[in-house]
């Protein structure tokens, strides 16, 4: 990327994962002029959109029944509602630290301040300031990977939950992973309980796999969300899952999903390139060779110069996380991280060539895409030492 005064960065953002196939890649921009010749917007499906979804369904595990939409936070409210209508009942489970989207139905309990934990759990953080208070009693907000607190949520409310919902990894709050264990016990709970077991897969599908989280970790959702990377760097996003579940939208069924510009013919055939080019053989084994090359950078750095941070990963997409040398299980692990001297770290960074988002310091996540090279990656790696070498006394 260049700046307006002509610098040249390497991009570590790649638009919050959006970008996997990097900018201007060969196959978005043949698919870009596909869709001049064709009339890039009309209001009825073709053979495209069939190619793209029966595709997905070939990817994803849990995907027997895709729709498409425009952004992430679309696909979390349309899914949210057509689980309410199949089960009936109206609350849901959601864990701290998580992010499904900006809209009233989930922006709630998600991210409290570290002073409002503890009443987060009995009284949901209002994340935006114009959502009803109403909206949270419907939200059940409780830590990741604490089977316990798990149990005991769908014990005391499974009768009245529709769905859990969850970042399978949790990128937006330091790449968290799931321990050993809890996804499988969240998937026998929820089953019990005739819960629907929804993964927010809007980060996490095709960043280490094909077929998302749920393939990485072995673990099947009844729903999912999918996006960000599946456009290739346009709009789009899709929700999938069981055929009963997805069976609830209209025409077979009586929830509402419509949008002048859902599954837009441009983002369609932008989807399509992706997901072919994800598909070939030397798509995973390069970002794979970039993920090895640019952690076991980073652990030698983090060792050498004695370094009070972790650099958590999964597929092409990682966190750093300040103040703790051990992983983060939970949101209340992350708050040893020091927003501000992050900051001051991205500053050194884009001065010298390297672009992170800045996320106002917090620990959210960063990223590269197919493009980047190993010696971009080496590149990367010297300049993230050197400023963190001369900060160490920070951290
Ligand atoms: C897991 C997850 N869900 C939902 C969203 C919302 O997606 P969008 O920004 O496209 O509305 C995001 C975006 O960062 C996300 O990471």
């Amino acid at each position: 990327m260049w700046d307006i005064e002509g610098r040249e960065y390497i991009d570590m953002c790649c638009a919050h994962g959006a970008a996997l196939l990097g900018h201007a890649h060969p196959a978005i921009d043949e698919a870009l002029r596909q869709a001049i010749g064709l009339g890039y917007v009309n209001s009825f499906e073709t053979e495209y959109h069939e190619q793209l979804a029966r595709k997905i369904c070939e990817c994803i595990p849990c995907a027997e029944r895709v729709r498409f939409c425009s952004s992430g936070s679309e696909a979390t409210l349309h899914l949210i509602r057509a689980c309410r209508a199949y089960t009936g009942r109206e609350k849901i489970i959601r864990f701290e630290g998580h992010f499904h989207g900006y809209h009233e139905l989930i922006y709630i309990g998600g991210h409290p301040p570290a002073a409002t934990v503890a009443d987060n759990r009995s009284k949901p953080y209002i994340e935006s300031a114009g959502i009803p208070e109403e909206f949270a009693e419907f939200v059940i907000p409780i830590p990741y990977n604490d089977p316990e607190l798990l149990t005991e949520a769908i014990s005391e409310h499974g009768d009245e939950t529709a769905l859990v919902i969850l970042e399978p990894v949790n990128y937006n709050c330091g790449c968290i992973k799931p321990q050993p264990g809890y996804l499988e016990l969240l998937r026998q709970l929820t089953k019990e309980a005739g819960i629907i077991l929804f993964f927010d897969e809007i980060q996490s599908a095709f960043r280490k796999s094909r077929g998302g989280a749920q393939e990485d970790f072995g673990v099947i959702p009844d729903v999912c969300t999918i996006g960000k990377a599946l456009g290739g760097g346009l709009p789009l996003s899709a929700f999938c899952g069981k055929a009963e579940i997805m069976d609830m939208f209209q025409p077979a069924g009586p929830v509402q999903h419509s949008g002048t510009f859902n599954a837009h013919l441009v983002p369609i055939l932008a989807g399509l390139a992706f997901v072919n080019e994800a598909g070939k053989p030397e798509f995973y084994a390069h970002l794979q060779e970039l993920e090895t090359r640019f952690h076991e950078g980073m652990d030698r750095i983090i060792k050498m110069h004695n370094l009070n941070m972790i650099v958590p990963h999964h597929g092409a997409r990682f966190s750093i996380l300040l103040g703790r040398r051990t992983p983060a299980l939970r949101y209340e692990d992350t708050f040893c991280h020091s927003k501000e001297l992050m900051l001051n770290l991205i500053k050194g960074w884009w001065e010298r060539g390297v672009y992170f988002h800045d996320y106002g310091g917090s620990a959210v996540h960063h990223g590269y895409c197919i493009q980047h090279t190993r010696e971009d990656m080496d590149t990367v790696l010297n300049v993230l030492e050197d400023v963190l070498k001369d900060l160490k006394h920070l951290l």
